[in-house]
């Protein structure tokens, strides 16, 4: 089975080095772009690949490239590299920047001469100093060998990597309070329209990206977008980091076809449930997606069949829920995270996740009333699609609506009198 994203990455995670990358056929698809492809080519191998980001929502990626104003211009524009990687539950991203740097760094300058950027920037979690250590190595190296700087392979394309490490929030992942917080600014999301690649850092046309992302960009490049598409096993073309986290035997991450059943990934990969325990339901790709149950153990893992399931791929990185651990502890630990982490920049956010907060604590203390239930249901529907200005909150408000949906009678257990509640 190809594995191109981690076909490189060595058993000890040791960093793929510029040679060993170069062996395996690395910066042959900046060659190839640099010497036998127009920008606009580029982008339309990236539209016909049908690759969809990595980082959340699937937006196809050469549509996105598209939008950014093509031609003879001297307008500056930049491309930016999502490596915020937040979530709880994801850690993909970490693995590709740690483990094989220039395969995202080759990602990047193609994408720069594809839309005519001369500088990028890898916004990078704080917290995530391997990834950065290993990133500034690898740019060096890259710079050294010129596949950065100036006239890249002898061409007339120009392109600088800067990297910058994120004082760490994670609404600095949202793509404009990302821009804002690399301008300086306080991070909080930008009104959309106008888009990023029309107007993004510094009111400049803008691609961000998620790392992932990048890195399937030189594969398609160097292969051919029939035989990208061939790699994915149902609708969405490619392969995916896919990951497990929670009581599966075996937790970590797997590259797979896109369309794999998740059954697969639980099943096989992680090695099923742990010993004395059963599962019980799952957030399929990360913590602000909608839980999903095992009925739902043959669907593919592809971007439409999740959302016609209820649900959202989201990043891939699934967290399972086994029949000993309490639901409503676990979202109330999800919702924990997301109050803290909103931006306060409007009101069902600010004020509606400290709430939720609330009322879930007072349930697990005893103090619940019938009511309280109702009233999550609709701080959930206030905090949903359209209501907010970014997606933090109707993210937060899916693993609380679904967890109502299908677990309700572990909430209205705990309206019980306090000594029969379950506790754990
Ligand atoms: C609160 C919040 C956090 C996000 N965090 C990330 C992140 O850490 N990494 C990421 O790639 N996208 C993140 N996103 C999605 C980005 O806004 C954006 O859609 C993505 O970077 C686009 O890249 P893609 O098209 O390659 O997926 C986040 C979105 C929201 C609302
Ligand atoms: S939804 Fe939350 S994080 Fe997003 S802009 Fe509103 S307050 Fe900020």
């Amino acid at each position: 089975m190809d594995r191109p994203l981690t076909q490189n990455i060595k058993p000890d995670l040791s960093p793929v080095t510029l040679d060993d990358y170069r062996r395996a056929g690395g910066y042959e698809g900046l060659a190839k772009a640099l010497k036998e492809m127009a920008p606009a080519d580029v982008i339309g191998a990236v539209k016909d690949s049908g690759l969809r980001g990595r980082g959340g929502a699937g937006f196809p990626t050469g549509v996105k490239w598209s939008l950014v104003p093509q031609g003879e211009s001297a307008e500056q524009k930049y491309v930016v590299v999502n490596a915020d990687e937040m979530e709880p539950g994801t850690f993909k991203d970490r693995l590709l920047m740690e483990a094989d740097p220039h395969q995202l760094i080759e990602g990047v300058v193609i994408a720069a001469y594809a839309v005519q950027a001369d500088t990028a920037y890898i916004f990078l979690r704080g917290e995530y100093h391997l990834s950065a250590s290993r990133l500034e190595q690898a740019l060096g190296e890259a710079r050294s060998a010129a596949y950065l700087g100036k006239n890249i392979l002898g061409s007339d394309f120009d392109l600088e990597i800067h990297l910058h490490t994120s004082a760490g929030r994670y609404i600095c992942g949202e793509e404009t309070a990302l821009l804002n917080s690399l301008e300086g600014k306080r991070a909080i999301p930008r009104a959309k329209p106008p888009f990023p690649q029309i107007s993004g850092l510094w009111g400049r046309p803008t691609v961000v990206n998620n790392v992932e992302t990048f890195c399937n960009v030189p594969h398609i490049i160097r292969n051919g977008v029939d035989w990208y598409r061939g790699l994915g096993r149902g609708e969405d073309a490619g392969t995916k980091l896919f990951g497990a986290s929670g009581r599966v035997k075996k937790p970590g991450l797997w590259e797979l076809p896109m369309g794999t059943p998740i059954r697969v990934l639980i099943e096989e990969c992680a090695g099923g449930m742990q010993e004395g325990y059963t599962l019980r339901g799952f957030l399929p790709g990360g913590a602000s997606t909608d839980f999903l149950l095992p009925e739902h153990l043959d669907l593919p893992m592809d971007f439409d069949a999740m959302m016609k399931a209820g649900s959202r791929l989201g990043t891939g990185t699934m967290i399972v829920l086994d029949d000993q651990t309490c639901p409503v502890r676990m979202v109330l630990n999800l919702e924990r995270f997301f109050a803290q982490e909103s931006c306060g920049w409007c009101t069902p956010c600010r004020d509606g996740l400290p709430w939720v907060v609330e009322l879930l604590e007072g349930l697990l203390a005893g103090r619940g009333r019938p009511e309280d239930l109702d009233q999550l249901e609709q701080l959930a529907r206030l905090m949903g699609p359209g209501n907010t200005f970014c997606a933090l909150a109707p993210g937060a408000a899916e693993p609380l609506q679904s967890a109502l949906k299908y677990f309700r009678a572990d909430f209205e257990r705990y309206l019980k009198p306090a000594s029969t509640a379950r506790v754990a």
